[in-house]
């Protein structure tokens, strides 16, 4: 068998030169790797590039799919695929069938590869053999089921790795496989979100344009490349917002809030969460804060601030209220 293949001299084969963002991706050996950026970013060229050296690395035999939630998707990945090794390496694609999303690379060992594209809008057509790799695009178009019910047990025999795609969106499916990528949660994970404009080919001009035509939500979503919308999860460094804890918070002379480096949100000096999650699903903290003088009575300040309101909501009765984010 040949030696390992090398990307960087396959991508310059293959005429591809990756931008900062997308080099991080091809250099990782996560077995999970998510990526969750803004539209026109890169993901589909990098899953592409992704695809055809998993193609062409030497080895007996190989299978893979790219899976979409529709088949018009599922073919995008697929015949770019094909057409990139046809254009530059043809002598190696045995067999390219549009029709039967099928294509046979002769890989650099002499060994068959095979990519297939895969819609996921059929889950019948996802029966199959154990997968060497599966790059799932549009993820949060699809359903959770799709991966935990027919992609992912598909994986382990051969040790499989899978490439999940995606412009983030709320807190679904995508943001989980997301989150396990993130800080070392999942060994097995790693995730990416950056914005449309890492991609240097694109015209910063003209994505600041559609910030006037979206809504802010829609912005951060598809050209920013963030999830949006309030994380059901508590944070995993402060545990907040919690239900366990009181929804006032006693602020002593002296004593100061801090902010959690993790969620940003209010903390105690020992860095614990003061954020009450409330049973309607929203988060609050009013913070209770005592100025004692010598002889006199503590004065007492409120301040309020509430989670989805992303900002204080201030009661200050008899003095300056206490600015407090939660
Ligand atoms: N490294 C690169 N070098 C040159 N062009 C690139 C590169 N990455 C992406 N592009 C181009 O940028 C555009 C958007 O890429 P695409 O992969 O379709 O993005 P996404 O899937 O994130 O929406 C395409 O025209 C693609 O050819
Ligand atoms: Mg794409």
């Amino acid at each position: 068998m040949a030696k390992k293949l090398s990307k960087p001299e396959l991508f310059e084969a293959l005429g591809y030169k990756p931008h900062a963002g997308q080099i991080l991706v091809h250099r990782s050996t996560a077995p999970r790797r998510v990526l969750a950026c803004g539209v026109r970013w890169g993901k589909s060229t990098c899953a592409v590039m992704e695809a055809a050296a998993a193609l062409l690395q030497p080895r007996e035999a190989c299978l893979g799919w790219t899976v979409a939630p529709t088949l018009d998707l599922a073919r995008l990945i697929f015949q770019r695929t094909a057409s990139t090794l046809l254009r530059k390496m043809r002598h190696r694609v045995k067999l390219y069938s549009p029709r039967e999303q099928r294509l046979v690379v002769v890989n650099l060992g002499g060994g068959l590869s095979v990519l297939e594209g895969k819609t996921a809008d059929n889950p019948t057509s996802l029966l199959g053999e154990s997968l060497d790799f599966a790059i799932v695009d549009e993820v949060v178009r699809m359903r959770e089921s799709v991966w935990t019910e027919h992609l992912s047990q598909r994986l382990l025999d051969r040790r499989g790795w899978a490439l999940f795609l995606s412009t983030p969106r709320g807190r679904d499916f995508f943001w989980k496989l997301f989150r396990r990528g993130q800080n070392g949660r999942d060994k097995d994970f790693e995730s990416w979100s950056s914005p449309s404009w890492a991609n240097p080919m694109l015209d910063r001009a003209v994505i600041e344009e559609e910030r006037g035509r979206l809504t802010a939500e829609a912005f951060a979503s598809q050209y920013e490349g963030q999830f949006t919308g309030e994380d059901p999860d508590p944070c995993d460094v402060c545990h907040g917002p919690s239900r366990d804890v009181p929804a006032t918070f006693l602020l002593r002379e002296g004593e100061a809030i801090g902010r959690c480096a993790e969620c940003g949100r209010s903390v105690d000096a020992r860095g614990r969460t003061i954020v009450k999650r409330h049973s309607n699903g929203t988060a609050s903290v009013v913070v209770i804060e005592l100025r004692e003088r010598r002889g006199e009575p503590a004065e007492v300040h409120f301040s309020e601030a509430a989670a989805d309101q992303r900002g204080p909501v201030l009661t200050a009765p008899g003095g300056p209220a206490l600015e407090v984010d939660v």
